[in-house]
């Protein structure tokens, strides 16, 4: 049977124009879809910048650093007996907010200095240095409650990282977090 060959299916100038406008939209379109899929899975690198190992072994008593996890600083602070004995005398009533914050526990678990911490490590304070109003990073060792304070609005946060005083509503956020041995904090 002869075949017959339809020259009216040639691509004219309008149609070249056409498809390349749809394949510039198709790339578009892929490189927007890119973030998202890139999230939903994450390669080694992202992974391993999900978790790090914090050696506090050289954090002494009164003493702090600021490690970077996924992106935002974590204040690890090794507090004094006296910072600790402060934030434990403050009755659960005059929190501004009375949620402990910490991923390690429930969401509606208490502000009480114990639920800053994990237990039998109540000396460490780690939480996400971030503050709740607008995000900018508390100063240590500052403010009217002798923890930490914001300049960007003046919030001021206690020595168990609880808001006290200014705009910021909520406690600054405790990690999920653990120690693997006597010396060394895995976050994430
Ligand atoms: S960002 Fe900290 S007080 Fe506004």
């Amino acid at each position: 049977m002869a075949v017959s060959v339809d020259h009216t299916s040639e691509p004219t100038r309008r149609d070249f124009l056409y498809i390349a406008t749809g394949a510039a939209g198709a790339v578009g379109a892929a490189a927007l879809a890119w973030p998202f899929i890139d999230q939903m899975n994450p390669d080694a690198a992202t992974l391993a910048l999900a978790q790090i190992d914090v050696d506090v072994s050289q954090i002494a008593e009164g003493q702090s650093i600021t490690a970077k996890w996924r992106g935002r600083p974590v204040f690890v602070r090794q507090r004094t007996p006296a910072e600790i004995e402060e934030a434990k005398q403050v009755p659960l009533a005059e929190l501004k907010d009375p949620l402990a914050r910490n991923a390690n526990l429930t969401a509606d678990a208490p502000a009480t200095d114990e639920n800053r911490a994990v237990p039998e490590r109540e000396q460490w304070l780690v939480m996400i240095g971030v503050c709740t109003h607008l995000g900018c990073i508390p100063l240590g060792q500052a403010g009217d409650y002798d923890g930490w304070y914001c300049p960007c609005h003046g919030s001021h946060y206690d020595t168990a990282g609880r808001i006290r005083q200014g705009p910021a509503p909520e406690n600054m956020h405790i990690p999920v977090y653990e120690f693997t041995n006597d010396t060394t904090i895995r976050i994430g």
